[in-house]
């Protein structure tokens, strides 16, 4: 079904946009290999970021974003029924600067939610559709694909621009926030790390990848409203909620369910480290 979709939604799409698109992923294929033969950390650093540059105007992201518009308008699941009711906090079918509002309390779920889980919520609730086969496959391994990466990354692109202010009005948005806290810094697992482990200072680095100090607002603000964002080396897009269960094996912690509490707190924490700034993404990542 998934296959079907996309290639209505390319047909109905502008051409250009598509094939901009595609020679864009074709060049993302040749950069991804870049990074084996640089001679530095430097040099993979400047590469990706002149792949950032190249990419800047029209990013192989496009190509979820159209497919994700189709997702949500298409009738799916045992219920036959688009997600075009879907509340995703600014009431039902709106999309447009939702993002730009999550994590929030939801009163039908009597939860707090980010915007894959709230998708989730509405893939279930609308559709029809069995949670648990939904997050078994949602964080997807390798090149293995879910529905959430197209989803997510229409809706970042109908929020672009937005500033991010997640609300933390209501108890269970504060509440959310204070889990995500200390889970940030909690330690454990076999070699006892936290998040901060390599996650609080500046100008770190694991290997080839930086590894920006997510407590400061300044550097929360720069890459958290790039996500969803387009994985070069991995040439698929991925979600925040796919970021937090890569970080949580980096941590050697036990697999995260998607779209659990503890995710969801993780979430609230970093993008309200973030707020104040304008939405970006999808963006692009090593
Ligand atoms: C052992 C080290 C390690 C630990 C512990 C770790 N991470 Fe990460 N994290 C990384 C690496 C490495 C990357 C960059 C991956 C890349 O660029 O491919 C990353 C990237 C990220 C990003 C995306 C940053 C960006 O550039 O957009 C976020 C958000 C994040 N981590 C959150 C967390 C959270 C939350 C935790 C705790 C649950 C955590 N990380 C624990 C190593 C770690």
């Amino acid at each position: 079904m998934p296959e079907a979709g996309c290639r209505v939604a390319v047909i109905g799409a502008s051409a250009r946009r598509v094939a901009r698109a595609l020679v864009i992923a074709g060049i993302g294929l040749v950069t991804a290999s870049a990074p084996a033969r640089a001679q530095s950390p430097q040099d993979t650093a400047r590469e990706i970021e002149r792949y950032r540059e190249a990419v800047a105007d029209s990013s192989p992201g496009e190509l979820w974003e159209i497919r994700g518009e189709d997702l949500w308008k298409t009738r799916r699941g045992p219920n036959k029924v688009s997600l075009e009711q879907c509340d995703l906090g600014e009431g039902p079918g709106v999309v447009a600067g939702a993002l730009a509002r999550l994590p929030r309390w939801f009163a039908d779920a009597g939860r707090v939610m980010d915007l894959e889980t709230r998708l989730l919520h509405c893939m279930v609730t609308l559709q029809g559709f069995e949670a648990a086969a939904l997050q078994r496959q949602a964080f997807g391994s390798g090149e293995q694909r879910s529905d959430f990466e197209a989803l997510s990354a229409w809706i970042a692109a109908e929020s672009r621009g937005r500033t991010l202010v997640p609300p933390l009005d209501h108890p269970a948005e504060q509440a959310a926030w204070r889990l995500g806290r200390e889970l940030f810094f909690v330690r454990g697992g076999t070699h006892d790390f936290a998040c901060t482990t390599c996650h609080a200072q500046s100008g770190r680095r694991i290997r080839l990848q930086e590894l920006p100090n997510l407590s400061r607002p300044e550097e929360a603000r720069r890459v958290l409203v790039t996500w969803p964002a387009y994985r070069v080396s991995q040439g698929e897009m991925r979600t925040l909620q796919w970021r937090m269960n890569d970080c949580f094996r980096q941590q050697r912690f036990p697999d995260l369910v998607f779209g659990s509490d503890v995710s969801v707190a993780l979430l609230s924490y970093l993008l309200n480290n973030a707020r104040g700034a304008a939405l970006a993404g999808p963006g692009v990542r090593r």
